[in-house]
């Protein structure tokens, strides 16, 4: 059997001794965002640790179990700190909890990350929901022998982001008097922040925000035919576009603040996928 296959399943198997649960949505939580698990209505929590085989983070702020229960009705699970390529993790690593969460049944999967503006007309604090994505600066994780358990060896890229899940957060976002960007993200590999000329250069290439994470995620959940959708907090406008630095204390401080209206966007999207 295929090994990345036969490590997920043992995953599988691991968390299969610990919960029945069955997730419709899988949740995402980015930088600075992992305080939203105090929102659902928790059944039961796995510690990555606790999983034989599962990659765990070490940067600091995302601590990582993933949380079994309720946004209102819809059953969720939520991952509450994800692993990033910078880490040194081989790629197929990165997306294993991706697809463990498909296994134990989740069809939807909602990303966050956080990012750096890069569309001028973007601020620090935004949100932006992803239309489209760029893959192209970071490994494909799919890359290997395909796994045929999963999906097809070349699997069709149109329409990554799902319509009816971008039209749920459109309407969620206007019905709460959310302002929501919309655009194209591009994930670097990181962990350096970009320099200014790379920010020139994905500006020319139709970038709005830039992050380290989630593309590599979509492409493993598109794989499968799970339906996706992504908010992205932009915590800073991209390297050069100010006189500032970037640091990470700054995103995550940026990301803390926007919390609140993040928690509102992504609880009432979730709820009205209930019927998706
Ligand atoms: N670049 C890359 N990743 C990021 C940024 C950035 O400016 N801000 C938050 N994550």
């Amino acid at each position: 059997m295929n090994p990345i296959y036969e490590k997920l399943l043992k995953c599988l198997n691991s968390v299969r001794e610990k919960t029945d649960f069955v997730p419709k949505v899988a949740i995402v939580l980015g930088s600075g965002l992992g305080d939203y698990a105090n929102d659902i209505q928790v059944e039961t929590e796995i510690d990555y640790h606790d999983i034989e085989g599962f990659p765990v983070s070490t940067v600091p702020g995302h601590a990582g179990k993933f949380i079994f229960g309720y946004v209102k009705d819809v059953p969720v699970v939520c991952m509450k700190g994800r692993v990033h390529y910078y880490e040194g993790y081989p790629v197929s690593d990165v997306v294993l909890p991706t697809r463990l969460m498909h296994l134990m049944g989740a069809q939807i999967l909602f990303l966050t990350n956080a990012s750096g503006g890069i569309n001028p007309s973007f601020s620090a604090g935004d949100f932006m929901m992803l239309t489209d994505h760029i893959s192209i600066f970071a490994p494909n994780p799919l890359i290997g022998a395909n796994i045929d358990e999963l999906g097809t060896r070349f699997p069709d890229m149109t329409q990554v982001y799902d319509r009816q899940l971008q039209d749920i957060i459109r309407n969620v976002a206007k019905k709460e008097n959310i302002k929501i960007q919309e655009g194209i993200y591009a994930q670097l590999t990181g962990p350096s922040f970009e320099s200014p000329a790379e920010i020139q250069l994905l500006h020319k290439l139709g970038v709005d925000a830039v992050g380290m994470s989630t593309v590599v995620e979509a492409i493993t959940a598109n794989h499968m035919g799970m339906k996706i959708c992504c908010i992205s907090c932009v915590c800073n406008l991209a390297a050069g576009m100010t006189q500032n630095p970037l640091t990470h204390e700054e995103v995550q401080a940026a990301a803390k603040e926007a919390a609140p209206k993040f928690k509102k966007l992504l609880t009432e999207s979730v709820i009205a996928m209930k019927e998706v």
